[in-house]
């Protein structure tokens, strides 16, 4: 029975959820084991409240909080690259599945393509290799986030 409901619950979580006029396709059950895997190290995720939604003292990146639809290098008191915060200050990106997809899997890149600038510069030095493993945590913070 056990199975079954994990099943059902997998592929409820599986099913793109809207919120806002953003989607997440990915598995947010699976993202959950992701971020535990391989996002922990340097990132948490806190509400408004303080309280701890993931994540254990890894804090050298970001707060990982409504990152679904928020704009790029905004998050407050962090100390961002130069970059990101350009790409989203003064270009306009913001975290959707695909661009969140394509950063984490090799930010450096993407913050060079995004800008059209081949010295552009990414704090965050960690590739994620699989795209199913981005577009699942995406799924899951995603689903922490929509409250
Ligand atoms: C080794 C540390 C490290 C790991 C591991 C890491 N990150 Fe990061 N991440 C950072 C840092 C540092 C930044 C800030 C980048 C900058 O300022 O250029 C960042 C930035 C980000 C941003 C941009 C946030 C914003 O406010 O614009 C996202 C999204 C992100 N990381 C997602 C992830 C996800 C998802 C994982 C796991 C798959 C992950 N990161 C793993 C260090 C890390």
């Amino acid at each position: 029975m056990k199975h079954t409901l994990i099943a059902a619950l997998s592929l409820m979580l599986a099913s793109p959820v809207m919120a806002g006029g953003h989607a997440a396709t990915g598995d947010a059950i699976a993202g959950e084991a992701v971020f535990g895997k391989q996002c922990v190290a340097c990132h948490l995720v806190v509400n408004g409240d303080g309280e701890k939604l993931a994540g254990r003292n890894g804090k050298s990146g970001p707060n990982l909080y409504n990152i679904a639809g928020a704009g790029a290098g905004m998050v407050e008191d962090y100390n961002y690259g130069k970059s990101i915060v350009t790409a989203g200050a003064e270009n306009g990106l913001i975290w959707n599945e695909e661009t969140f997809v394509a950063y984490v899997q090799d930010p450096k890149s993407f913050l060079r393509t995004f800008l059209d600038d081949k010295k552009a510069r990414a704090k965050m030095s960690y590739k994620v290799r699989d795209e199913e493993d981005a577009r699942n945590v995406y799924a899951y913070l995603f689903s922490l986030s929509a409250e």
